[in-house]
C-alpha cells in the first residue's frame, strides 16, 4: 500500500493538470474534484483490497476516485462504469492517463450493469449515488445498490461513500445479502471564502440541472433557481456562523461484506 505523502504529491500534480488554464477561482472550485479535500485518500486508507483482484468503481464520473484507488493499490485490476463518457465526463480517459492509472472504462447505467453476477472482488462508489438519485430518484438508487451487490462475489467488499445520514444509507442495503462491517465519516478539509463559494454554488446548480436529465427548458430553469436558492441559503448560514463555507459533507462511508452465494 502506497503512503499518504506520495498520494498527496500525485493529487497536487493531477490538480495542476486538471485546472490548467482556469482562472484562479474556477481553479479552486474545480480542483476540489481531485482528492475531495483529503476525503479520497482518507477513504482508500480505510480499506484493504488484496492485490491483483478485480475492482469496480461505478458512477465513476471523471474517474478521480479510480485514480486514488490505482495510486493506493497499484496491482488492482480496475474497472470504471459511468452512464456516459461524453461532455465533461470525456475527461475520464485523459485524467486516468495523466494519473498513470490503468482502468477499463465501461459506459452503462449502474441500475443495469453489464456484468455477470459475482464478477468483482470489490465494488465502490464515491459520491455517485447522490447523482443517481438526482436523475433517477430513490428507486434508482435502490436499484443501483442491488446491482452493485449482484456483481460482487460472495465475501467481496462493498465500499459506498456519500452524503446520506447512516440510517438512510444503511437502509439502501436492507434485504440485500450483505453485512455492514464499518461506518465512518470525514469532513472535507476545505474552507472557502464568499468569492469562491458564490462561484461554486452557481457551477453546482448547473451540474445539478445536468444530472436531472430533463430536456424541458422551463423545468431546467425552475430547478436551477430552486437548487441555487437552497445552496445560497446554506452558504450564507455557514458564512455567518463560521466565517467560511465547506462545500460538502461530511462524507460518510459504509463498508460491507457480501454473504451467501450471490
Ligand atoms: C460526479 S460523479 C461522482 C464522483 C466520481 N465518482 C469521481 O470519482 O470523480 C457521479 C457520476 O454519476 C454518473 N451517473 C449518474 N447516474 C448514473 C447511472 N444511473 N449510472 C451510471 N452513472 C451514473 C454521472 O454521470 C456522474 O458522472
Amino acid at each position: 500500500m502506497v503512503n499518504d505523502r506520495a498520494i498527496f504529491r500525485r493529487e497536487q500534480r493531477l490538480r495542476s493538470w486538471f485546472t490548467r488554464g482556469s482562472d484562479p477561482i474556477q481553479g479552486v472550485v474545480d480542483g476540489l474534484d481531485i482528492g475531495w479535500g483529503g476525503v479520497q485518500s482518507w477513504a482508500t486508507a480505510q480499506i484493504s483490497l488484496p492485490s491483483r483482484t478485480r475492482h469496480l468503481d461505478f458512477a465513476c464520473g471523471y474517474g478521480t476516485f479510480l485514480a486514488e484507488l490505482g495510486w493506493r493499490f497499484p496491482d488492482l485490476q480496475l474497472f470504471g462504469l459511468n452512464i456516459d463518457f461524453a461532455g465533461p465526463h470525456g475527461l475520464a480517459r485523459p485524467l486516468l492517463a495523466e494519473a498513470g492509472v490503468k482502468v477499463r472504462l465501461v459506459q452503462a447505467d449502474a441500475r443495469q450493469m453489464p456484468f455477470a453476477s459475482g464478477t468483482f472482488d470489490s465494488v465502490s462508489c464515491f459520491l455517485g449515488l447522490q447523482d443517481v438519485e438526482i436523475g433517477f430518484g430513490p428507486k434508482g438508487v435502490k436499484a443501483t445498490c442491488l446491482e452493485a451487490v449482484r456483481v460482487l462475489r460472495p465475501q467481496g467488499t462493498l465500499v459506498l461513500l456519500d452524503k446520506y445520514p447512516f440510517p438512510w444509507f444503511e437502509a439502501l442495503l436492507d434485504g440485500l445479502p450483505v453485512v455492514v462491517t464499518a461506518r465512518k465519516e470525514r469532513p472535507l478539509n476545505v474552507r472557502w471564502n464568499r468569492k469562491i463559494a458564490e462561484r461554486a454554488v452557481s457551477l453546482y446548480a448547473d451540474g445539478w440541472v445536468a444530472q436531472a436529465r430533463s430536456t424541458d427548458r422551463r423545468a431546467q430553469e425552475q430547478l436551477r433557481r430552486k437548487v441555487l436558492s437552497r445552496m445560497t441559503a446554506e452558504l450564507e448560514g455557514q458564512l455567518t456562523t463560521q466565517g467560511y463555507w465547506v462545500p460538502f459533507g461530511p462524507v460518510r462511508m459504509l463498508l460491507a461484506r457480501k454473504v451467501g452465494k450471490g
